[in-house]
């Protein structure tokens, strides 16, 4: 049965995912078929993107790709969480690839120690090799001091398992293992290896110099480049401009901007209008400004606007959708900002909420007063632990909270902070 929907003056009252339209003054509520429901979603968040879920970066990606096949040896390519390096960066591999390089993408995000980094790098060498016969052999070779098993999991992925049980990991085993990619490479043809979150090596060990050994090994390697990616910027960029360094002046820096605006609003009417679904464009201007045109949040909105739309079966973005889906991802969303909230000292949570209501370059005395966040030295220690930990991002020309929800989070929650906050509050 399809279903007539009366667009007379509704109203709509929305229960989770449940939109039900109410005609004013009658209240009669309508069972609808949602005949759109089979429409898949056109938004995609939460994993790299390509294809048509894909928009734009052609200038950057270009640089990078040109970097790399042109003979840089190392790159790095930085830019705040959410703009979209891994999803560029895989779709430039594409292209190394049909050049003739192998390619080797490998986030460093989840590693947790040196010896961890060692399996799990071993066994991306094995994979970018597709697991074959003669990579197993030379890689048997090239690591027989740490007994490698190979194993292929039940996905096909291959695995290596390294050994250290009865002697203590040390630098030259880790040496070893950076050494595949150049060792395997033998001069004959050329790798590229994409270290992701390169940045968390910092933190993989107490008693190896991380950095050390990988600048001292792979500045030796004549048939490897490196890109290097992160999302921690500003540990990234210290880590190639500080004199101190051992990766000091090495690379060539590229920076991934967001999106030109206007690309950002065509790609988001297009994907609407891709799944038969139409979105007005103020609509789709709000939407850009709620997510700061960064790729992950415009994505995100959008997909629960989709949802809204669909749940009420429309084919077409009503204004008050907006409000709705982002309703919707602050309810997602609000657990995980209360706990960071809470591990927060109060010094911290003010200068955040300060800089979520306003992004400053200066936090001058009249900007310190209005949001009542103390003298200028608990500010600056505050702000340091806060860049740290991710959750603000400093621009040339301010420092803001990164996350565009959190920041809306921030500017609405209840909690309370010290008094010349709630003014500003109250006028929100
Ligand atoms: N070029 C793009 N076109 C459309 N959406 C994009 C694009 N790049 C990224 N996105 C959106 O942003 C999300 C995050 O992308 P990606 O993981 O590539 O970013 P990232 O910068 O590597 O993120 P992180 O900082 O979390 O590592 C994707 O899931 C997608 O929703
Ligand atoms: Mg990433």
């Amino acid at each position: 049965m399809s279903v007539a929907v009366i667009y007379l003056k509704t109203s709509y009252l929305k229960m989770g995912k449940l939109c039900l339209p109410t005609v004013m003054g009658f209240g009669i509520l309508f069972a609808m078929e949602k005949r759109v429901k089979a429409i898949a979603n056109p938004f995609r968040y939460g994993q790299a993107v390509s294809g048509a879920q894909y928009y734009d970066r052609d200038a950057v990606g270009e640089s990078l790709y040109r970097a790399i096949a042109g003979g840089a040896s190392n790159v790095v390519l930085y830019a705040p969480r959410r703009y979209g390096k891994t999803s560029l960066v895989k779709k430039i591999i594409s292209r190394w690839s049909e050049d003739g390089f192998t390619c080797l993408y490998f986030d460093m995000m989840k590693i947790d120690s040196a010896e961890r980094f060692c399996e799990k790098y071993a066994a991306a060498v094995y994979a970018a090799e597709n697991g074959a016969e003669k990579a197993l052999r030379s890689l048997g070779a090239l690591l027989s001091r740490m007994r490698p098993k190979f194993t292929i999991g039940d996905d096909g992925t291959p695995g290596v398992e390294l050994d250290f049980a009865n002697r203590k990991f040390s630098e030259s085993d880790l040496e070893d293992v950076l050494d595949l990619p150049e060792k395997i490479a033998g001069g004959k043809r050329s790798f590229v290896v994409v270290f992701d979150e390169f940045q968390e090596i910092a933190g993989m060990s107490q008693s190896i110099p991380m950095e050390g050994v990988f600048r001292g090994c792979i500045q030796h390697h004549k048939s490897v480049r490196y890109v290097f990616l992160g999302s921690r910027t500003h540990l990234l960029k210290r880590m190639f401009s500080e004199r101190s360094r051992p990766f000091y002046d090495s690379a060539k820096m590229l920076h991934l901007e967001k999106p030109p605006i206007d690309e950002s609003y065509e790609f988001v009417k297009n994907r609407f209008a891709s799944a038969g679904m139409k979105i007005g464009g103020g609509e789709v201007e709000k939407v850009l400004e709620i997510s700061q045109n960064i790729p992950y949040y415009v994505q995100a909105l959008s997909s629960e606007i989709f949802e809204t739309a669909l749940s009420c079966g429309d084919s077409e973005v009503r204004k008050e959708y907006v409000g709705l889906a982002m309703e919707s991802l602050m309810a997602m969303k609000r657990e995980q900002y209360e706990t960071v909230v809470g591990s927060l000292s109060g010094a911290q949570r003010n200068v955040l909420s300060a800089l979520a209501a306003q992004p400053t370059a200066r936090f001058d005395a009249k900007y310190r007063r209005t949001y009542g966040i103390g003298p200028s030295s608990t500010v600056h220690g505050a702000l340091e632990k806060l860049v740290d930990k991710g959750y603000v991002e400093k621009s040339v020309n301010e420092y803001y909270v990164g996350d565009p929800f959190f920041a809306r989070y921030l500017t609405s929650s209840p909690y309370e902070i010290t008094s010349g906050m709630s003014s500003k509050r109250a006028g929100k």
